[in-house]
């Protein structure tokens, strides 16, 4: 598999890809020593911790002929102060051409998208590439949903594995956690913490990024790459997991032609359904906002 972008993503989705130890990377980025350092330092931890895959960093795309999965991590991240949207202009351009030149050698791969502002790049990487809609799609929900899942273990002081939930909508800060779909152990997220504090997890899941880039100076990357290798496995494993992914909708939702965060079933041929799940009147309005939200970074693209 190939990924586009040897940054703080791209290089740590190459690392857990690395540990995973079915498949290998090629880590591609412009700039000159950066891939390959990094694919060094990644191949060299394997006989420390046990793993054979083999990482290659280039500055090209001739070595990463023949993938059967393409993840995009290149662009520019956010700083503090800037939202997501904010880096739609320079972020089109770059992601439109890296998409070009990686599909031209791998013809048959599915795409991942994990730029932002990530609805809109998911809408560039379509074009680009011109593959359908079932083989682009982008990484939002797993890690939104991680957040959700993250706060409510620490609130009722449960086991993360205990914690489902489920974040819809786009990428940015309107997205929908679905608490009408949150349980921990099979009860409803409702019966368990009271109304207020619900409010108070949502509201910091909605703004999650922004609270890492407040701390760091620059985007997250830990639980982006892990969401983004978790969608990787459900490809290449063809696992049909059912998880919260960026998936071009005509119609499901009651949502048209639009990049939006639902939940779809993945297995080796991309987006092999994208799954409806029953939402309340108000989760239902505040995807319809969400949808609203994302239409208008849409709107500034180029192409
Ligand atoms: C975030 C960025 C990666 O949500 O979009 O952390």
């Amino acid at each position: 598999m190939t990924i586009v972008g040897a940054g703080n993503v791209g290089a740590t989705c190459a690392e857990v890809l690395a540990r995973r130890d079915y498949c290998d990377v090629v880590l591609v980025d412009i700039k000159e020593g950066l891939p390959q350092g990094k694919a060094l330092d990644i191949n060299q931890m394997g006989p420390i911790l046990g793993y054979e895959a083999n990482i290659l960093g280039t500055n090209g795309y001739d070595e990463t002929a023949g993938s059967d999965v393409v993840v995009i991590t290149a662009g520019l991240p956010r700083q503090p102060g800037m939202s997501r949207d904010d880096l739609v202009t320079t972020n089109e351009k770059i992601v439109g051409s890296v998409t070009e030149q990686a599909v031209a050698k791998s013809p048959d791969a599915v795409v991942i998208v994990v730029s932002n502002p990530l609805d809109a790049m998911c809408h560039v990487a379509k074009t680009a590439s011109g593959f359908p809609k079932q083989r682009v799609f982008g990484q939002a929900g797993i890690l939104d949903t991680a957040r959700f899942r993250t706060f409510i273990a620490w609130e009722t002081r449960s086991s993360i594995k205990d914690v489902h939930a489920l974040v819809l909508g786009g990428h940015g800060d309107q997205m929908v956690p679905v608490v009408s779909a949150t349980t921990v152990g099979g009860v409803p997220l409702t019966k368990l913490v009271a109304q207020n504090r619900i409010r108070q997890m949502v509201e910091r899941t909605a703004k999650g990024g922004g609270e890492v880039v407040e701390l760091l100076g620059t985007s997250a990357w830990y639980a982006p790459a892990a969401a983004t290798a978790q969608m990787v496995d459900a490809v290449v494993l063809d696992e049909k997991r059912v998880l919260p992914c960026t998936a071009y909708l005509e119609g499901e939702y009651g949502i048209e032609e639009l990049y939006m965060g639902v939940p779809v079933k993945l297995g080796a041929g991309g987006v092999e359904e994208i799954v409806q799940v029953d939402l309340t009147d108000d989760e239902r309005a505040a995807l319809d906002a969400s949808a609203a939200a994302v239409r208008d970074v849409v709107r500034l693209l180029g192409s």
